[in-house]
Protein backbone atom coordinates (compact mmCIF):
# COMPACT_ATOMS: atom_id res chain seq x y z
CA UNK A 1 0.00 0.00 0.00
CA UNK A 2 2.95 2.60 0.58
CA UNK A 3 4.22 1.79 -2.39
CA UNK A 4 1.09 2.68 -4.32
CA UNK A 5 0.56 6.19 -2.37
CA UNK A 6 4.04 6.94 -2.99
CA UNK A 7 4.18 6.53 -6.56
CA UNK A 8 0.68 8.21 -6.57
CA UNK A 9 2.01 11.18 -4.34
CA UNK A 10 5.34 11.06 -7.57
CA UNK A 11 3.11 10.70 -10.19
CA UNK A 12 0.71 13.81 -8.78
CA UNK A 13 4.07 16.04 -8.31
CA UNK A 14 5.00 15.65 -11.27
CA UNK A 15 1.51 16.31 -13.17
CA UNK A 16 1.98 19.43 -11.46
CA UNK A 17 5.36 19.99 -11.91
CA UNK A 18 5.04 19.55 -15.76
CA UNK A 19 1.50 21.82 -15.20
CA UNK A 20 3.79 24.60 -13.98
CA UNK A 21 5.93 24.06 -16.93
CA UNK A 22 3.29 24.11 -19.25
CA UNK A 23 1.74 27.38 -17.42
CA UNK A 24 4.87 28.58 -18.04
CA UNK A 25 5.78 28.19 -21.80
CA UNK A 26 2.42 29.59 -22.59
CA UNK A 27 3.28 32.39 -20.64
CA UNK A 28 6.45 33.45 -22.01
CA UNK A 29 5.69 32.16 -25.39
CA UNK A 30 3.08 35.24 -25.41
CA UNK A 31 5.81 37.26 -23.50
CA UNK A 32 8.04 36.62 -26.50
CA UNK A 33 5.86 36.82 -28.95
CA UNK A 34 4.95 40.69 -28.02
CA UNK A 35 8.05 42.05 -28.03
CA UNK A 36 10.11 40.10 -31.24
CA UNK A 37 12.29 42.42 -31.28
CA UNK A 38 14.10 41.75 -28.19
CA UNK A 39 14.01 38.25 -28.72
CA UNK A 40 16.96 37.32 -28.05
CA UNK A 41 17.52 35.57 -24.89
CA UNK A 42 21.45 36.16 -24.62
CA UNK A 43 21.20 39.28 -22.59
CA UNK A 44 22.37 38.43 -18.81
CA UNK A 45 19.11 40.18 -17.26
CA UNK A 46 16.32 38.48 -19.31
CA UNK A 47 18.44 35.13 -18.36
CA UNK A 48 17.96 36.20 -14.63
CA UNK A 49 14.37 36.84 -14.64
CA UNK A 50 13.55 33.93 -16.71
CA UNK A 51 15.29 31.49 -14.22
CA UNK A 52 13.74 33.90 -11.37
CA UNK A 53 9.96 32.93 -12.99
CA UNK A 54 10.50 29.41 -12.97
CA UNK A 55 9.22 26.72 -10.37
CA UNK A 56 11.74 25.68 -8.04
CA UNK A 57 14.02 23.28 -9.85
CA UNK A 58 13.20 19.81 -7.89
CA UNK A 59 16.13 17.58 -6.59
CA UNK A 60 14.68 15.13 -4.61
CA UNK A 61 14.55 11.74 -5.73
CA UNK A 62 11.87 8.91 -5.10
CA UNK A 63 12.46 6.36 -2.66
CA UNK A 64 14.22 3.62 -4.32
CA UNK A 65 11.91 0.14 -4.22
CA UNK A 66 14.28 -2.77 -2.91
CA UNK A 67 12.36 -6.30 -3.60
CA UNK A 68 11.26 -7.80 -0.84
CA UNK A 69 13.17 -11.13 -1.70
CA UNK A 70 16.69 -9.03 -1.96
CA UNK A 71 17.64 -6.82 0.97
CA UNK A 72 20.50 -4.53 0.21
CA UNK A 73 23.07 -5.39 2.50
CA UNK A 74 26.74 -3.88 2.03
CA UNK A 75 28.53 -7.44 1.38
CA UNK A 76 25.70 -8.38 -1.10
CA UNK A 77 26.59 -5.48 -3.25
CA UNK A 78 30.37 -5.58 -2.95
CA UNK A 79 30.35 -8.96 -4.39
CA UNK A 80 27.51 -7.31 -7.01
CA UNK A 81 30.58 -5.63 -8.10
CA UNK A 82 33.45 -7.74 -8.65
CA UNK A 83 30.28 -9.82 -10.33
CA UNK A 84 29.75 -6.90 -12.96
CA UNK A 85 33.27 -6.06 -13.69
CA UNK A 86 33.87 -10.11 -14.05
CA UNK A 87 34.47 -11.40 -17.60
CA UNK A 88 34.41 -14.72 -16.99
CA UNK A 89 30.28 -14.52 -16.73
CA UNK A 90 30.33 -14.24 -20.47
CA UNK A 91 30.39 -17.17 -22.45
CA UNK A 92 33.73 -16.73 -24.16
CA UNK A 93 35.28 -14.50 -21.74
CA UNK A 94 35.31 -11.26 -23.15
CA UNK A 95 32.19 -9.23 -22.02
CA UNK A 96 31.38 -8.18 -18.42
CA UNK A 97 28.75 -5.70 -17.73
CA UNK A 98 31.13 -3.20 -17.46
CA UNK A 99 32.32 -3.70 -20.91
CA UNK A 100 29.57 -2.18 -22.28
CA UNK A 101 28.67 0.68 -19.51
CA UNK A 102 31.97 2.24 -19.30
CA UNK A 103 33.14 5.33 -17.61
CA UNK A 104 35.33 6.63 -20.50
CA UNK A 105 31.54 6.58 -22.62
CA UNK A 106 29.34 8.55 -19.45
CA UNK A 107 28.31 4.25 -18.26
CA UNK A 108 26.89 4.14 -21.77
CA UNK A 109 28.32 1.96 -24.90
CA UNK A 110 31.16 2.83 -27.20
CA UNK A 111 29.58 2.12 -30.22
CA UNK A 112 26.24 3.33 -32.22
CA UNK A 113 25.00 -0.53 -31.46
CA UNK A 114 26.38 -2.80 -28.54
CA UNK A 115 28.74 -5.57 -29.71
CA UNK A 116 28.37 -8.51 -27.30
CA UNK A 117 30.20 -11.98 -26.98
CA UNK A 118 31.74 -13.18 -29.76
CA UNK A 119 31.44 -10.01 -31.78
CA UNK A 120 27.76 -10.42 -32.06
CA UNK A 121 26.14 -7.00 -33.37
CA UNK A 122 23.01 -6.46 -31.23
CA UNK A 123 20.03 -4.29 -32.19
CA UNK A 124 20.54 -1.49 -30.00
CA UNK A 125 22.75 1.44 -28.28
CA UNK A 126 24.06 0.51 -24.36
CA UNK A 127 21.89 3.10 -22.15
CA UNK A 128 23.65 5.15 -19.60
CA UNK A 129 22.67 3.01 -16.37
CA UNK A 130 23.21 5.93 -13.55
CA UNK A 131 20.09 5.95 -11.46
CA UNK A 132 18.50 2.84 -13.52
CA UNK A 133 17.02 1.73 -10.29
CA UNK A 134 14.80 4.54 -9.43
CA UNK A 135 12.89 2.61 -12.64
CA UNK A 136 10.54 0.18 -12.72
CA UNK A 137 10.96 -0.80 -16.14
CA UNK A 138 14.17 -1.98 -18.31
CA UNK A 139 15.59 -1.61 -21.40
CA UNK A 140 14.55 1.16 -24.45
CA UNK A 141 11.30 -0.86 -24.37
CA UNK A 142 10.89 -1.47 -21.26
CA UNK A 143 10.58 -5.33 -21.36
CA UNK A 144 12.40 -6.17 -18.17
CA UNK A 145 10.63 -5.47 -14.68
CA UNK A 146 12.80 -5.71 -12.42
CA UNK A 147 16.68 -4.86 -12.20
CA UNK A 148 17.74 -8.70 -10.95
CA UNK A 149 15.48 -9.99 -14.63
CA UNK A 150 17.21 -7.25 -16.56
CA UNK A 151 20.83 -8.84 -15.40
CA UNK A 152 19.80 -12.21 -16.37
CA UNK A 153 18.24 -11.29 -19.36
CA UNK A 154 22.04 -9.75 -20.42
CA UNK A 155 23.81 -12.63 -18.76
CA UNK A 156 21.82 -15.26 -20.88
CA UNK A 157 21.19 -12.98 -23.79
CA UNK A 158 23.32 -11.66 -26.72
CA UNK A 159 25.00 -9.53 -24.60
CA UNK A 160 26.92 -11.75 -22.59
CA UNK A 161 26.15 -14.66 -24.96
CA UNK A 162 25.78 -17.48 -22.40
CA UNK A 163 22.48 -18.37 -23.35
CA UNK A 164 19.27 -18.61 -20.88
CA UNK A 165 19.57 -22.43 -20.77
CA UNK A 166 23.19 -22.54 -19.77
CA UNK A 167 23.21 -20.31 -17.17
CA UNK A 168 23.08 -22.92 -14.70
CA UNK A 169 26.63 -24.58 -16.06
CA UNK A 170 27.98 -20.98 -16.37
CA UNK A 171 27.08 -20.58 -12.47
CA UNK A 172 28.56 -24.13 -11.68
CA UNK A 173 31.97 -23.51 -13.31
CA UNK A 174 32.28 -19.84 -11.85
CA UNK A 175 32.01 -21.32 -8.04
CA UNK A 176 34.93 -23.33 -8.79
CA UNK A 177 35.84 -19.67 -8.12
CA UNK A 178 36.55 -20.54 -4.70
CA UNK A 179 36.24 -16.82 -3.38
CA UNK A 180 32.90 -16.72 -4.92
CA UNK A 181 31.54 -19.88 -3.69
CA UNK A 182 32.91 -18.34 -0.09
CA UNK A 183 31.09 -15.18 -0.50
CA UNK A 184 28.06 -16.78 -1.78
CA UNK A 185 28.08 -19.19 0.97
CA UNK A 186 28.05 -16.17 3.51
CA UNK A 187 25.87 -13.33 1.40
CA UNK A 188 23.19 -16.26 0.66
CA UNK A 189 23.32 -18.83 3.14
CA UNK A 190 20.34 -21.03 1.66
CA UNK A 191 20.59 -20.71 -1.87
CA UNK A 192 24.42 -20.30 -2.32
CA UNK A 193 25.46 -19.38 -5.80
CA UNK A 194 22.92 -19.81 -8.12
CA UNK A 195 21.69 -17.73 -11.25
CA UNK A 196 19.19 -15.96 -9.31
CA UNK A 197 21.39 -15.20 -6.72
CA UNK A 198 24.41 -14.02 -9.02
CA UNK A 199 21.56 -11.69 -10.81
CA UNK A 200 20.75 -10.82 -6.94
CA UNK A 201 24.02 -9.63 -6.70
CA UNK A 202 24.55 -7.56 -9.23
CA UNK A 203 21.36 -5.76 -9.10
CA UNK A 204 22.17 -4.83 -5.20
CA UNK A 205 25.05 -3.37 -6.55
CA UNK A 206 23.02 -1.07 -8.71
CA UNK A 207 21.26 -0.39 -6.36
CA UNK A 208 23.93 1.09 -3.98
CA UNK A 209 25.98 2.11 -6.47
CA UNK A 210 24.57 3.50 -9.80
CA UNK A 211 23.33 6.77 -7.71
CA UNK A 212 24.25 9.77 -9.34
CA UNK A 213 22.24 12.78 -7.37
CA UNK A 214 25.49 15.20 -6.93
CA UNK A 215 25.89 16.92 -10.37
CA UNK A 216 25.94 20.65 -10.77
CA UNK A 217 22.14 20.98 -11.57
CA UNK A 218 21.51 19.16 -7.82
CA UNK A 219 24.00 22.00 -5.80
CA UNK A 220 21.90 24.85 -8.12
CA UNK A 221 18.50 22.92 -7.08
CA UNK A 222 19.18 23.26 -3.64
CA UNK A 223 20.27 26.74 -3.62
CA UNK A 224 23.92 27.62 -4.64
CA UNK A 225 23.36 29.79 -7.30
CA UNK A 226 26.93 29.60 -8.62
CA UNK A 227 26.60 25.82 -9.58
CA UNK A 228 25.71 26.92 -12.72
CA UNK A 229 27.44 29.35 -15.51
CA UNK A 230 25.13 32.04 -17.24
CA UNK A 231 24.70 30.08 -20.75
CA UNK A 232 23.93 27.00 -18.14
CA UNK A 233 21.05 29.12 -16.74
CA UNK A 234 19.98 30.09 -20.07
CA UNK A 235 19.96 26.40 -20.80
CA UNK A 236 17.60 25.90 -18.14
CA UNK A 237 15.66 28.38 -18.82
CA UNK A 238 14.44 26.97 -21.92
CA UNK A 239 14.79 23.55 -21.05
CA UNK A 240 11.43 24.32 -18.68
CA UNK A 241 10.20 26.82 -21.14
CA UNK A 242 10.47 27.52 -24.94
CA UNK A 243 12.45 24.14 -25.58
CA UNK A 244 9.80 21.80 -23.69
CA UNK A 245 12.04 19.62 -22.53
CA UNK A 246 10.94 19.30 -19.48
CA UNK A 247 7.49 17.69 -20.43
CA UNK A 248 9.46 14.48 -21.43
CA UNK A 249 12.87 14.79 -19.55
CA UNK A 250 11.18 16.01 -16.26
CA UNK A 251 13.70 16.63 -13.39
CA UNK A 252 15.46 15.17 -10.70
CA UNK A 253 15.80 12.03 -12.50
CA UNK A 254 15.56 13.89 -15.77
CA UNK A 255 12.92 11.24 -17.64
CA UNK A 256 9.67 10.94 -17.43
CA UNK A 257 9.18 7.60 -15.83
CA UNK A 258 9.76 8.65 -12.29
CA UNK A 259 6.74 6.90 -10.42
CA UNK A 260 5.33 5.43 -13.10
CA UNK A 261 4.90 1.68 -12.67
CA UNK A 262 4.63 0.65 -16.32
CA UNK A 263 7.21 3.59 -17.37
CA UNK A 264 6.63 6.25 -20.58
CA UNK A 265 7.64 5.77 -24.10
CA UNK A 266 7.19 8.23 -26.81
CA UNK A 267 8.08 7.84 -30.55
CA UNK A 268 10.46 10.65 -31.76
CA UNK A 269 11.02 9.17 -35.34
CA UNK A 270 14.33 7.80 -34.28
CA UNK A 271 15.02 4.98 -36.53
CA UNK A 272 11.98 5.41 -38.77
CA UNK A 273 13.75 7.62 -41.65
CA UNK A 274 14.98 5.19 -44.57
CA UNK A 275 14.30 2.07 -43.70
CA UNK A 276 11.46 -0.13 -45.02
CA UNK A 277 8.53 -0.17 -42.56
CA UNK A 278 8.81 -3.79 -41.77
CA UNK A 279 12.68 -3.00 -40.88
CA UNK A 280 11.89 -0.59 -38.17
CA UNK A 281 12.82 -1.43 -34.99
CA UNK A 282 9.13 -1.04 -33.05
CA UNK A 283 10.15 -0.51 -29.68
CA UNK A 284 7.41 -0.74 -26.71
CA UNK A 285 5.19 -2.28 -29.48
CA UNK A 286 6.84 -5.74 -29.06
CA UNK A 287 5.99 -5.63 -25.81
CA UNK A 288 2.45 -4.41 -25.45
CA UNK A 289 0.97 -5.34 -29.16
CA UNK A 290 -0.35 -1.74 -29.26
CA UNK A 291 -0.20 0.21 -32.20
CA UNK A 292 0.21 3.48 -30.10
CA UNK A 293 3.53 2.48 -29.07
CA UNK A 294 4.76 1.64 -32.35
CA UNK A 295 8.02 2.44 -33.04
CA UNK A 296 8.20 4.46 -29.27
CA UNK A 297 11.16 3.67 -26.85
CA UNK A 298 11.68 4.92 -23.37
CA UNK A 299 12.68 8.59 -22.02
CA UNK A 300 16.38 8.44 -21.58
CA UNK A 301 17.16 10.28 -18.36
CA UNK A 302 19.58 13.08 -19.27
CA UNK A 303 22.14 12.34 -16.17
CA UNK A 304 25.97 11.90 -17.77
CA UNK A 305 24.12 12.56 -21.05
CA UNK A 306 27.01 15.10 -22.15
CA UNK A 307 29.38 12.16 -22.01
CA UNK A 308 27.52 9.11 -23.25
CA UNK A 309 27.90 9.84 -27.16
CA UNK A 310 26.78 8.40 -29.32
CA UNK A 311 22.71 9.05 -28.40
CA UNK A 312 19.69 7.68 -29.14
CA UNK A 313 18.43 3.99 -28.94
CA UNK A 314 20.30 3.17 -32.12
CA UNK A 315 23.52 5.42 -31.31
CA UNK A 316 22.26 7.18 -34.46
CA UNK A 317 23.72 10.80 -33.66
CA UNK A 318 27.35 11.31 -32.93
CA UNK A 319 27.33 14.55 -31.21
CA UNK A 320 24.74 16.18 -28.05
CA UNK A 321 24.46 19.23 -29.96
CA UNK A 322 23.23 17.14 -33.04
CA UNK A 323 21.12 15.22 -30.63
CA UNK A 324 19.59 18.44 -28.66
CA UNK A 325 19.06 19.91 -31.98
CA UNK A 326 16.63 16.84 -33.36
CA UNK A 327 14.58 16.83 -30.16
CA UNK A 328 14.34 20.87 -30.31
CA UNK A 329 13.16 20.71 -34.21
CA UNK A 330 10.69 18.40 -33.68
CA UNK A 331 12.40 15.07 -34.33
CA UNK A 332 11.68 13.29 -36.98
CA UNK A 333 8.24 12.73 -38.94
CA UNK A 334 6.74 9.69 -39.03
CA UNK A 335 3.54 7.84 -39.05
CA UNK A 336 3.05 7.61 -35.05
CA UNK A 337 5.16 10.90 -33.83
CA UNK A 338 4.01 11.80 -30.44
CA UNK A 339 2.09 15.57 -30.85
CA UNK A 340 4.03 16.55 -27.05
CA UNK A 341 7.34 17.40 -29.73
CA UNK A 342 7.60 20.07 -32.37
CA UNK A 343 9.97 22.25 -34.39
CA UNK A 344 10.34 25.30 -30.74
CA UNK A 345 12.12 27.68 -33.20
CA UNK A 346 15.54 27.86 -31.13
CA UNK A 347 18.31 29.57 -32.39
CA UNK A 348 22.12 28.70 -32.38
CA UNK A 349 23.23 30.46 -29.28
CA UNK A 350 19.64 28.51 -27.91
CA UNK A 351 21.21 25.12 -28.77
CA UNK A 352 24.08 25.69 -27.10
CA UNK A 353 23.07 26.64 -24.50
CA UNK A 354 20.77 23.81 -23.89
CA UNK A 355 23.93 21.70 -24.76
CA UNK A 356 25.51 23.46 -21.89
CA UNK A 357 22.98 22.78 -19.44
CA UNK A 358 22.95 19.11 -20.20
CA UNK A 359 26.94 19.72 -18.99
CA UNK A 360 25.86 20.47 -15.30
CA UNK A 361 24.21 16.92 -15.42
CA UNK A 362 27.58 15.35 -15.28
CA UNK A 363 27.80 12.45 -12.83
CA UNK A 364 30.70 13.63 -10.18
CA UNK A 365 32.24 10.27 -10.18
CA UNK A 366 33.24 7.33 -11.64
CA UNK A 367 32.35 3.71 -11.09
CA UNK A 368 35.47 2.02 -9.19
CA UNK A 369 36.64 -1.20 -10.94
CA UNK A 370 37.31 -3.37 -7.59
CA UNK A 371 40.20 -6.20 -7.45
CA UNK A 372 38.31 -9.69 -8.97
CA UNK A 373 38.87 -13.43 -7.42
CA UNK A 374 41.39 -15.20 -8.94
C1 LIG B 1 27.36 -6.20 -25.16
C2 LIG B 1 27.01 -5.00 -24.40
C3 LIG B 1 26.30 -5.14 -23.09
C4 LIG B 1 26.66 -5.92 -22.00
C5 LIG B 1 27.80 -6.90 -21.92
C6 LIG B 1 25.71 -5.58 -20.97
N1 LIG B 1 24.84 -4.62 -21.40
FE1 LIG B 1 23.48 -3.64 -20.29
N2 LIG B 1 22.63 -2.91 -21.97
C7 LIG B 1 23.16 -3.04 -23.24
C8 LIG B 1 22.18 -2.62 -24.22
C9 LIG B 1 22.37 -2.60 -25.72
C10 LIG B 1 21.03 -2.27 -23.49
C11 LIG B 1 19.69 -1.80 -24.08
C12 LIG B 1 19.05 -3.02 -24.72
C13 LIG B 1 17.61 -2.85 -25.13
O1 LIG B 1 17.00 -1.86 -24.78
O2 LIG B 1 17.09 -3.73 -25.80
C14 LIG B 1 21.35 -2.43 -22.08
C15 LIG B 1 20.50 -2.11 -21.01
C16 LIG B 1 20.86 -2.22 -19.69
C17 LIG B 1 20.07 -1.75 -18.58
C18 LIG B 1 18.74 -1.02 -18.67
C19 LIG B 1 18.91 0.43 -18.43
C20 LIG B 1 17.61 1.17 -18.49
O3 LIG B 1 17.58 2.28 -17.99
O4 LIG B 1 16.63 0.69 -19.04
C21 LIG B 1 20.75 -2.07 -17.43
C22 LIG B 1 20.35 -1.77 -16.01
C23 LIG B 1 21.94 -2.79 -17.85
N3 LIG B 1 21.99 -2.83 -19.21
C24 LIG B 1 22.83 -3.40 -16.98
C25 LIG B 1 23.67 -4.43 -17.39
C26 LIG B 1 24.20 -5.48 -16.53
C27 LIG B 1 23.92 -5.62 -15.06
C28 LIG B 1 24.99 -6.28 -17.31
C29 LIG B 1 25.74 -7.54 -16.92
C30 LIG B 1 24.93 -8.63 -16.39
C31 LIG B 1 24.95 -5.70 -18.65
N4 LIG B 1 24.13 -4.61 -18.66
C32 LIG B 1 25.68 -6.19 -19.73
C33 LIG B 1 24.43 -3.51 -23.52
C34 LIG B 1 25.14 -4.35 -22.70
C1 LIG C 1 7.76 13.75 -26.41
C2 LIG C 1 8.70 13.55 -25.34
C3 LIG C 1 10.05 14.22 -25.47
C4 LIG C 1 10.35 15.56 -25.49
C5 LIG C 1 9.37 16.74 -25.48
C6 LIG C 1 11.78 15.67 -25.54
N1 LIG C 1 12.35 14.42 -25.52
FE1 LIG C 1 14.33 13.97 -25.58
N2 LIG C 1 13.89 12.02 -25.80
C7 LIG C 1 12.63 11.46 -25.78
C8 LIG C 1 12.71 10.05 -26.11
C9 LIG C 1 11.55 9.08 -26.18
C10 LIG C 1 14.06 9.78 -26.37
C11 LIG C 1 14.65 8.43 -26.83
C12 LIG C 1 14.31 8.26 -28.29
C13 LIG C 1 14.94 7.07 -28.96
O1 LIG C 1 16.10 6.75 -28.69
O2 LIG C 1 14.25 6.46 -29.79
C14 LIG C 1 14.78 11.04 -26.15
C15 LIG C 1 16.15 11.18 -26.25
C16 LIG C 1 16.86 12.35 -25.99
C17 LIG C 1 18.29 12.47 -26.01
C18 LIG C 1 19.29 11.33 -26.24
C19 LIG C 1 19.64 10.71 -24.90
C20 LIG C 1 20.45 9.45 -25.00
O3 LIG C 1 20.92 9.01 -23.94
O4 LIG C 1 20.62 8.88 -26.07
C21 LIG C 1 18.59 13.78 -25.73
C22 LIG C 1 19.97 14.39 -25.62
C23 LIG C 1 17.33 14.46 -25.57
N3 LIG C 1 16.29 13.57 -25.73
C24 LIG C 1 17.22 15.81 -25.28
C25 LIG C 1 16.02 16.51 -25.34
C26 LIG C 1 15.91 17.94 -25.30
C27 LIG C 1 17.08 18.90 -25.16
C28 LIG C 1 14.59 18.25 -25.43
C29 LIG C 1 13.95 19.62 -25.53
C30 LIG C 1 14.39 20.39 -26.68
C31 LIG C 1 13.86 16.99 -25.51
N4 LIG C 1 14.76 15.96 -25.46
C32 LIG C 1 12.47 16.87 -25.60
C33 LIG C 1 11.45 12.13 -25.48
C34 LIG C 1 11.33 13.51 -25.50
Amino acid sequence: MARVSLAAMIRLRLMRLVATATIFVIASTAVTSCTKKEEKAEEPQAVVEEVAALPPAPYEFPEMKIPEDNPQNTLKALLGAQLFFDPRLSVDGTRSCYSCHQNEHGNGGETPLAIGAKEKQLTRHSPVIWNTAYFDRFYWDGRADSLEAQAKGAWGGGNMGVGAENLENKTKQLSKINAYKVAFEKVFPEEGMTPDTVAKAIAAYERMTLVCDNTAYDRFAKGDDAALTDQQKQGWAIFMGKGQCVVCHAPPLFSSAMGVPEGVYYNVGIGTEGVAEEDVDIGRAAVTKQDADWAAFKVPSLRNVSKSAPYFHDGSVPTLEGAVRLMASGGIDNKNKSSLLADRGLVDGEIRALVAFLGALDCPRPLERPGLPK
